[in-house]
């Protein structure tokens, strides 16, 4: 078990969730017009954005967390992508949390991360482990 890690900052959290909401601009959501912007903040101190990619099949949409995070895997590498936080947001500024889906992959790269999303009354914060409490990790397969 890792180390409490300090919280981010208030301008940290604004800084993360203002690239979030720059990132929904580059959506591409012809489908459900649901526009989802995402921006991850890693140990390095590096953000990566990315929004959600619809397509045809509807199945092969990728989630705007996705995005974020592969595209920083695809920079930096895995070993550099351990994910201290990540902002979600939306182009309706309505309650959204990740999708279970992304909750698995972002756990992958911090399992201790913060995540910022909309909650009923606004950004709200939670922490990874209680977002995927009990989730299936790489420790089963060893
Ligand atoms: N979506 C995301 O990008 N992230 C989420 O956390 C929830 C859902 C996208 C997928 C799809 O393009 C659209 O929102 C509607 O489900």
């Amino acid at each position: 078990m890792s180390a409490p890690r300090s919280e981010l900052t208030s301008k940290q959290q604004h800084e993360l969730v203002a690239a979030a909401k720059r990132a929904y601009e580059n959506a591409y959501a012809p489908y459900s017009n649901f526009r989802v912007g995402a921006a991850v903040l890693l140990d390095g101190g590096e953000v990566f954005a990315g929004c959600n990619v619809e397509n045809a099949s509807y199945g092969l949409t990728n989630c705007a967390e996705r995005t974020a995070i592969f595209s920083a895997i695809a920079e930096l590498g895995s070993k550099r992508t351990k994910i201290r936080a990540i902002a979600v947001v939306n182009d309706r500024n309505v309650a959204c949390s990740p999708c279970g889906a992304c909750r698995q992959v972002i756990t992958e790269f911090g399992a201790d991360a913060d995540i910022f999303y909309i909650g009923p009354k606004g950004v709200q914060r939670s922490s990874m482990r209680e977002l995927l409490p009990n989730c299936f990790s790489s420790e089963s397969l060893t």
